[in-house]
């Protein structure tokens, strides 16, 4: 791809592009903002390698994309109130992030925008995976993307922080953090998306239901609804949706919730892997 200031190659598989030829730890020019934002919208993830990014520096990027909103979830760096630790230690088994999902849509406005930089990990293993919501979505017959269009789901934080959920019971016992962070109430809270997202730049629509943060389809049971969910995962995780990035120290990805899912593989027993994560805030889902 031919760009004034940056280079683009798509050549990683078939969604995502690595952009070189930019420091992320500068300030940067407007032009080159737009360059980065339009080659975003188009490849839906961008990978960065070798970037000596600071909390700071990171968040300073981030903001470049817009307001930057903050994790429920999980307490800061001390450097920066907007970037959180991921953190998995050597002998913890759960990781974070580990099955295909788009970030926090169980929020009323969930984060259109997630920087992901990797500052220690394994020689081998804890690559991620993320797949075209998107392009998935087009495969799917018309009668089939008509329907799907036609349902809204229930998605909340329960199923995987709420008091019953996964990720409460492993944290409790493991180095993950308080899986509450405070915001117990907001962990058992509901709201009201659809399954299938438009996208507000772009215009394209997407899967945006999730197995790990949609309950039901509004008035179906949780088993019916499953039923479409295991459907739409096994459908856009196909490998012709999908790349698999490995990390190195000094990567970062940044990723568009409101087209893509992703997932971590958690493949690396007995190894440490240490991440920061960003992220910007987005619209409501239409
Ligand atoms: C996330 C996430 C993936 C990873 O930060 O939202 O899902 O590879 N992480 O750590
Ligand atoms: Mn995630």
């Amino acid at each position: 791809m031919s760009h004034a200031h940056i280079s683009v190659d798509n050549q990683i598989g078939p969604v995502g592009a690595v952009v070189s030829g930019v420091d992320l730890s500068q300030p940067l020019a407007r032009e080159v903002i737009q360059e980065i934002h339009s080659a975003w919208l188009q490849h839906h993830v961008l990978f960065f390698r070798d970037q000596d990014l600071s909390p700071t520096a990171q968040a300073r990027f981030a903001s470049y994309f817009g307001e930057l909103d903050q994790y429920p979830f999980m307490q800061p760096v001390d450097e920066s109130a907007f970037v959180i630790p991921i953190i998995k230690e050597a002998d913890a088994t759960m990781n974070f992030g580990g099955d295909w999902h788009t970030d926090t849509s169980y929020k009323a406005y969930p984060p259109k925008a997630t920087l992901l930089y990797a500052v220690e990990v394994p020689q081998e293993g804890g690559d991620t995976l993320f797949a075209d919501a998107t392009a998935a979505y087009a495969a799917l017959s018309p009668a089939m993307r008509a329907a799907l269009e036609s349902w809204q789901g229930i998605y909340s934080p329960k199923l995987v922080h709420g008091q019953s959920g996964d990720y409460k019971s492993v944290a409790a016992k493991q180095n993950l953090g308080d899986a509450y962070g405070g915001n117990a109430e907001f962990a058992e809270s509901e709201v009201e998306h659809p399954l299938i997202r438009t996208h507000e730049e772009t215009g394209n629509k997407s899967i945006y239901c999730s197995k790990p943060h949609t309950i039901n389809i509004k008035g179906w049971t949780r088993d019916e609804s499953l039923a479409i969910f295991r459907f739409l995962t096994k459908h856009l995780t196909k490998d012709e949706f999908v790349t698999r990035f490995k990390w190195q120290p000094g990567s970062l990805a940044m990723w568009d919730n409101r087209c893509m899912f992703h997932n971590a593989l958690n493949d690396y027993q007995g190894h440490r892997r240490h991440m920061h994560r960003v992220i910007v805030k987005g619209e409501r889902p239409q």
